[in-house]
């Protein structure tokens, strides 16, 4: 156990980052511990039972390390596991802690962007199919028409270092040529994949300028913001040093390393964990 009270994130892999980047960037003051679960990645194909599995496995590693709060930066997870871990694991063993999704923060806010009131939704196959974004959008945009598109060639592009060649247009192409066929009238896509905004550039020179392509990472970052200041028992809990640590479950951390720093944006070392020891 490491000593603090860090905030953790976790992810299938290294595309959290990207939603981590948001969060370190809006709030520096905290402790954090970044973990990706690489070497079981990617989530997006496997089934409901083994996200689950795979995922509280990799919370309850990040609290015994001393997380009181968890947030799970990846899709996927947010939509086959969290609910499960919510309302039938934590209340067992952990009901003084806490672990928060993308989900719901993110279709609390989503509506705001659109005019047509019609949106895209780009993940992997698992959040698409499903259906939670399709039920949280409803919770609170009730007019909302959405349409979604699963893309499950984009993560191993972007995993394999592919996405900014040129042969990663074709793919891209695809996939939105698939969600815009749904409806004309969509003028807002959200990237509801950790992975997808390193394709964002890729995606706005495929889509007209019109269209409003949104990230998830400050929209992540804003709601944690606002979750700290609403809960002070939690937010009083978490050490403030400005500390942060990086594990993955890839015995390569070199690997991990270089394509992490990518994605966050400056350098990062890592250190390997067997997050089953001990469940
Ligand atoms: N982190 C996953 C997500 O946001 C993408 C990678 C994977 O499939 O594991 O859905």
């Amino acid at each position: 156990m490491l000593t603090g009270s860090p905030i953790g994130v976790f992810d299938s892999g290294i595309g959290g980052l990207t939603v981590f980047r948001s969060i370190v960037e809006r709030l520096p003051a905290y402790d954090y511990l970044y973990l990706g679960d690489n070497g079981r990645a990617p989530y997006g194909n496997r089934s409901f039972n083994t996200i689950h599995q795979y995922t509280w496995e990799c919370v309850q590693w990040m609290f015994k390390q001393g997380c009181p709060l968890v947030i799970l930066a990846c899709n996927t997870a947010s939509a086959k596991a969290l609910r499960t871990i919510q309302r039938q694991d934590m209340p067992r063993s952990h009901a003084d802690k806490r672990v928060l999704g993308v989900i719901r923060p993110t279709a609390e806010v989503i509506g705001t962007y659109t005019q047509t009131k019609k949106i895209g939704v780009l993940g992997t196959k698992g959040t698409v199919q499903s259906g939670s974004y399709l039920l949280e959008i409803a919770r609170f945009f009730p007019h909302l028409e959405v349409f979604q598109q699963a893309c499950p060639l984009w993560v191993p592009l972007i995993e394999n270092g592919e996405y900014n060649k040129p042969g990663a247009d074709y793919y891209v192409q695809l996939y939105l040529d698939q969600l815009m066929q749904q409806s004309a009238g969509i003028d807002t896509i959200l990237l509801a994949c950790t992975h997808y905004p390193l394709l964002q550039d890729k995606i706005k020179a495929h889509l007209p300028a019109n269209i409003k392509v949104v990230a998830q990472g400050d929209i992540v970052a804003a709601s944690l913001t606002d979750y700290l200041h609403r809960h002070p028992e939690m937010e009083q809990r978490l050490s403030k040093t400005g500390d942060r640590r990086f594990y993955t479950t890839m015995d390569d951390t070199p690997e991990f390393n270089s394509h992490a720093s990518q994605f966050f944006g400056s350098e990062i070392i890592s250190s390997f964990v067997d997050v089953r020891e001990g469940c």
